[in-house]
């Protein structure tokens, strides 16, 4: 564990949200049996659930085609809104790309899904890895800087739109002139706007982090390698005035168990049975997204066969064994300035209600304990 001082937000709570499972095969590419589904049935109930088990958010996917292990995908604005909209507290983030999204009609979209939800709707731009989904679309696949450029103009136009009366953008991509969107987002207290949150690892990525983002989103790593990220976010955010406005969420694939010997199993057991075809072919996709970075530090560049069998790198942040283990390891991400964790699970219902009920009080016992002891 780290001895540092604390982060200025330690004060509070840990944050969790969990990945809508709203593309087919689960969270990991592999034939071991995941009693997980895609449906929009099935996403209801484990929202609900989700809610009542200590989760503030979900994070839906966006995927458009099939590929590696994700034959069927609900769209993630739509099935955002009807999740918002079947709960009562859950706030839910859809992902989104610039580059199949035109911002003025994304932030509209997302201004009337807010006012219906009562200020639950939140957005995940992401800047995109897979090739085959542009071009087969019809759109260009912008080289990985092009496409951050790209992603930081989309933040500050819906941001522009979201808070101006008389919205004014000149950018290389987008441009408006004097626009007054009507209804803005629903008035909540604490935020200016929905929350924009982003994914991605890479030096662009940071950049851009600290610069426009709300919240960023990081693959799955180990506390070092987030604590890395954080700093670099950090470090743009107060060059640009914007000190303490980023917030972080990592990465992870939770297999808690009453042993640490059973959570081992499991995880040996996704990964024997990996889906190999299919890893392999999801990582050299990734690596050519993130070879054209300036340095090749973009996400997945350094990931190994079995960290790609969980999509996001999530085994990498060792949520795996006892609820205490766990909980524990939790805890010195939040040291280092970790705000939320993004979970996975392999049988949702049943894993979220074990996060519930055996994890989460851990959490909260150990979180009051170190706040005590300061
Ligand atoms: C938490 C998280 C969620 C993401 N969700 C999606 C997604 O739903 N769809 C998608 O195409 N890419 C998604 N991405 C990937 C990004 O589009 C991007 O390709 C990736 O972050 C690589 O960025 P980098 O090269 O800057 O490291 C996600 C990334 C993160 C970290």
């Amino acid at each position: 564990m780290s001895n540092a001082p604390l982060p200025a937000s330690f004060h509070e709570p840990l944050k969790f949200a969990y990945w809508v499972p709203n593309v087919s095969g689960g969270l990991v590419v592999s034939t071991i049996e995941q009693r997980t589904d895609w449906s929009y049935d099935y996403n209801k109930r484990l929202a609900i659930l989700a809610e009542n088990n200590g989760f503030e958010y979900a994070l839906s996917q966006v995927r458009y085609i099939a590929s590696y292990g994700a034959a069927y995908q609900h769209e993630s604005t739509s099935i955002s809104l009807a999740l918002a909209l079947a709960t009562e507290r859950l706030k839910v983030i859809a992902a989104i790309h610039p580059g199949l999204w035109h911002p003025g009609v994304l932030a509209k979209w997302i201004a009337s899904a807010d006012q219906i939800t009562d200020g639950r709707l939140a957005i995940n731009v992401v800047s995109g890895w897979f090739k085959d989904e542009f071009t087969k679309l019809g759109e260009p696949w912008l080289e990985h800087g092009e496409r951050y450029r790209r992603s930081e103009e989309f933040i500050r136009y819906v941001r522009e739109l979201w808070t101006s009366e008389h919205a004014e953008f000149n950018g290389d991509f987008y441009r408006l002139h004097d626009f007054d969107l009507k209804p803005k987002p629903a008035q909540v207290a604490g935020r200016a706007h929905p929350d924009i949150f982003m994914g991605g690892n890479s030096t662009d990525a940071r950049g851009m982090g600290g610069r426009v983002a709300d919240w960023y989103f990081s693959n799955g790593n180990t506390p070092d390698g987030i604590a890395e990220q954080i700093r670099d976010v950090n470090d743009v955010a107060s060059v640009h005035g914007r000190s303490g406005a980023v917030r972080f969420g990592v990465n992870g694939f939770l297999i808690g168990r009453d042993s640490e010997a059973e959570a081992r199993e499991v995880l040996r057991e996704i990964v024997a049975k990996a889906d190999r075809e299919a890893v392999e072919g999801f990582g050299s996709a990734v690596k050519q997204a993130g070879q054209s970075t300036g340095d090749k530090k973009g996400m997945w560049q350094d990931s190994e066969f079995a960290d790609l069998v969980q999509y996001n790198d999530g085994f990498r942040t060792g949520l795996i064994g006892t609820p205490e283990q766990i909980a524990t390891r939790m805890i010195d991400y939040k040291k280092r300035g970790v705000n939320l964790f993004l979970l996975g699970f392999l049988h949702y219902l049943e894993d979220v209600e074990y996060f519930g009920r055996e994890i989460l009080p851990i959490v909260r016992e150990l979180e009051a304990a170190e706040l005590a002891a300061v």
